[in-house]
């Protein structure tokens, strides 16, 4: 056998290298030698996405679409995000920072469907912790897991072909490694070398492998980001550890839609699906508290009701401060120098804090108006009805601007029993059907949404 030889190459322009070099004497590039394998004998190429086996050419309407060959499991949310099941052969990465919960859904998708085989491969808990885990979240246990807690590749594959498992599980990507490469596991070399070599095995077999990612608080982590490429489809688990709420959001989906989200609740007995997201995260509430207003967003292409809350004080020293939990900071910023510019608050010179409530975190700029409603009530002192809720983005001359899918925001805010719902009056209506008892104010500017809200 051929020896295997590696060469560090950089990763911006090509330059090769026989060590490990800082800086890219051809580019001056920092940091960017990453070990790779030049020649290996055994290895045949393998073009990811197709079967080998398919080479013939075929008509086009002679290919049977795959969404007929699905795995659809009992977890609805989990569907939803991987746009109606798994398809098989495709490789689904799924990140997360450590702790928020991913062994325990893949366990426990492994539980919940016992009509499908499951190759739990971990690299990182023994069999008896996966069995205390196992039994926490379902006592009795299922026949259909197989465990493996082994991080060489090989011996990956090799059992994986033994088995012939309905779904491969892998239990991290960071601690896998192949022999063909020295460097370190969770390495880029190493991570990029054990996912192509379990796509090459994945794809032959025709088996959906979900592959465990570890993220770090950036969410830039020198791993999972390298490989979004590589796989099919990348789920990413987010959520505060500190509250209950989960939410799995597709960013990238060969088969299916991006932006889709899945929402669990933490348990003492596992990950629950939440059925009605919009009646959670809506506190319940015996008066009108000032602070506090309800944006109709639209999550994927699930409308949600999500509370945010503000609280605007006079700055006790110098700098005022601004925070953000669950929304992104620059653009609150952003809001509070169109509310001083257009609206004449002086709130330059105030500490503004804000908040989405259950840990979520909101990027559909619908969410500005509210947001805005809920810092000028906070800092007027003026309770905005729990009935009221709002869909607009603002924009820097203080407009209120359309948003996507009015009808589907409308529908949701009549569904949960609001009164009335602040949107810009820029909305192609056309398609709207009447909402009795549900008043549609339409605004153009954020000072007639105050005016009415306030006065
Ligand atoms: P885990 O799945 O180990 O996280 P990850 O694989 O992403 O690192 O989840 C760990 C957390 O979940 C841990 O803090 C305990 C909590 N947990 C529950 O609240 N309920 C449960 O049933 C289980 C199994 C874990
Ligand atoms: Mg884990």
């Amino acid at each position: 056998m051929a020896k295997k030889k590696s060469t560090f190459v950089c990763q911006s322009c090509g330059n090769q290298s026989a060590k490990w070099l800082g800086k890219c004497p051809q580019c001056s590039a920092w940091n960017s030698f990453v070990e790779e394998i030049i020649s290996d004998p055994n290895s045949k190429p393998v073009s990811a996405g197709v079967s080998r086996t398919a080479k013939k050419v075929k008509s086009l309407k002679d290919v049977e679409p795959l969404t007929q060959k699905r795995l659809v499991f009992t977890d609805v949310e989990l569907n939803r995000v991987l746009g109606g099941g798994a398809i098989p052969g495709s490789l689904i990465l799924f990140g997360g920072e450590p702790g928020i919960g991913k062994s325990t859904l893949m366990l426990q998708v492994a539980l919940q469907n016992p009509q499908f085989k499951v190759l739990y491969v971990s690299g990182e808990e023994s069999d008896e912790q996966i069995k205390t885990r196992a039994d926490r979240l379902q006592p009795e246990t299922a026949d259909n897991i197989f465990i493996l807690t082994e991080t060489d590749t090989t011996i990956i594959k090799n059992a994986s072909e033994n088995l012939q498992p309905d779904i491969l599980i892998i239990d991290s990507i960071q601690t896998l490694h192949s022999d063909k490469l020295e460097s370190a596991p969770g390495t880029v070399s190493q991570i990029r070398e054990c996912t192509y070599e379990i796509l090459a095995f994945a794809k032959s077999m025709g088996l959906p492998t979900f592959i465990i990612g570890h993220i770090n608080k950036e969410g830039s982590l020198a791993g999972p980001k390298v490989l979004e490429h590589m796989v099919d489809t990348v789920l990413q688990f987010e959520g505060d550890r500190n509250h209950f709420y989960r939410i799995v959001r597709s960013i990238k989906n060969r088969f299916g839609s991006t932006n889709e989200l899945g929402i669990y609740e933490m348990l003492e007995s596992g990950l629950k699906p939440v059925v009605d997201p919009s009646k959670i995260l809506i506190s319940a509430r015996e008066e009108d508290l000032s602070g506090i207003a309800i944006t109709a967003n639209l999550e994927g292409v699930r409308p949600l009701m999500i509370e945010t809350q503000a609280l605007v004080s006079r700055a006790a020293y110098g700098t005022p401060q601004r925070s953000a939990t669950g929304f992104d900071l620059r653009r609150l910023n952003m809001l509070l120098a169109v509310l001083e510019k257009k609206c004449g608050f002086k709130v330059g010179l105030e500490d503004v804090f804000l908040n989405i409530t259950g840990g979520i975190k909101i990027e559909d700029p619908a969410s500005d108006l509210a947001i805005l409603a809920a810092i000028v009530s906070s800092r007027e002192d003026l309770p905005i009805s729990s009935k009221v809720c709002f869909a607009g983005e603002v924009g820097l001359s203080g407009e209120v601007r359309p948003v996507q899918k009015i009808g589907q925001r409308i529908t949701e805010a009549k569904k949960l029993g609001f009164e009335k719902i602040y949107v810009s009056e820029y909305n192609d209506f056309s398609a709207l059907k009447d909402f009795k008892g549900l008043g549609i104010y339409k605004a153009k500017k954020i000072e007639e949404v105050f005016r009415d809200l306030f006065s």
